[in-house]
């Protein structure tokens, strides 16, 4: 029997990770859409990055279920996880381009690794891919002959070249000027609407978040503090959403009594 398409392309329940004694997400549940872009919010060292490397199973939680199509990954082996791992693409932050091989040569990797084809439809696989990403004609340059904005098209290039149901960015625009991240913007709404691919995005940059998000988590030390439409994000009354999109730093206020005993000491 044909199962129906479920709604959502990832569930995750409960997760728990640990860094050695360290606990890093604390029963993380959430749900992916199907087709949409997600972002994943949140200040720095909260735990998107580890989370997003256990959405792709790169790493084991210590608890919990994540789910993609309704199996779960938590509990498959190598060889099972690596099927799943197929129908998925990764651009990980700062591109992880090889440098001893053309832009080309990057992006034909994971083609020649998962399928058996001959080297002119490889070649036009690839094509297709830079041409996608707006890097036709840069097919014999080496990663150091790049900008970092095109490293970063090399980069999704080589992650959408199996034709990936699932895609997942670290930090996409970090590094980057406005102009360009903004271009990687239009790029990640293009794979989406023409495509249908789900996508999953960690950020920081909150233009880049009311363009792209179709739905938003944000986590704070290891929490999801809140998930949802755009539109329910902005409206949030919570303190530490507010914090984050109002651009607040964590304050605490010092009466000059403080200042005092900062310099002179008790
Ligand atoms: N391999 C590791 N070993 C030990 N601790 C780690 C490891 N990787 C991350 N951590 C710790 O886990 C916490 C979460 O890290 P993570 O990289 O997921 O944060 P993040 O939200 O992606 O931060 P950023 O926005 O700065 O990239 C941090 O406190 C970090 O020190
Ligand atoms: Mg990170």
């Amino acid at each position: 029997m044909m199962s129906a398409v479920m709604e959502n392309a990832i569930e995750v329940t409960g997760l728990r990770t640990h860094y050695g004694q360290r606990e890093i997400l604390k029963g993380i549940s959430i749900a992916i859409p199907r087709g949409k872009t997600s972002v994943i919010l949140g200040g720095s060292g909260c735990g998107k990055s580890t989370l997003l490397k256990h959405l792709i199973g790169l790493l084991r939680p210590t608890a919990g279920k994540i789910a993609i199509n309704g199996r779960d990954i938590a509990a498959m082996d190598e060889e099972e996880l690596n099927r799943v791992r197929r129908k998925m693409g990764m651009l990980f932050q700062g591109a992880a381009l090889l440098n001893s091989l053309t832009v080309a040569e990057n992006v034909a990797l994971p083609i020649r690794e998962h399928a058996r084809l001959n080297e002119s439809t490889v070649m036009i696989m690839v094509r297709m891919k830079l041409d996608l990403v707006g890097l036709s004609g840069f097919e014999n340059f080496y990663p150091s002959q790049l900008s970092g904005g095109m490293k970063k098209r090399a980069g999704l290039a080589r992650a959408i070249a199996l034709d990936p149901e699932l895609l997942f960015f670290d930090e996409p625009s970090a590094g980057l000027d406005p102009v360009t991240a903004a271009g990687l913007d239009d790029l990640i709404l293009k794979l989406r609407n023409v495509f249908g691919i789900t996508i999953v995005v960690v950020t920081h940059e909150l233009p880049s978040v009311f363009t792209i998000a179709d739905y938003v988590i944000m986590l704070d030390a290891g929490e999801v503090i809140f998930s949802g439409i755009l539109d329910d994000l902005r409206n949030s009354q919570n303190e530490r959403v507010r914090m984050f999109l109002e651009r607040r730093p964590e304050t605490k206020t010092y009466s000059p009594d403080d200042y005092f005993r900062f310099i002179v000491g008790d």
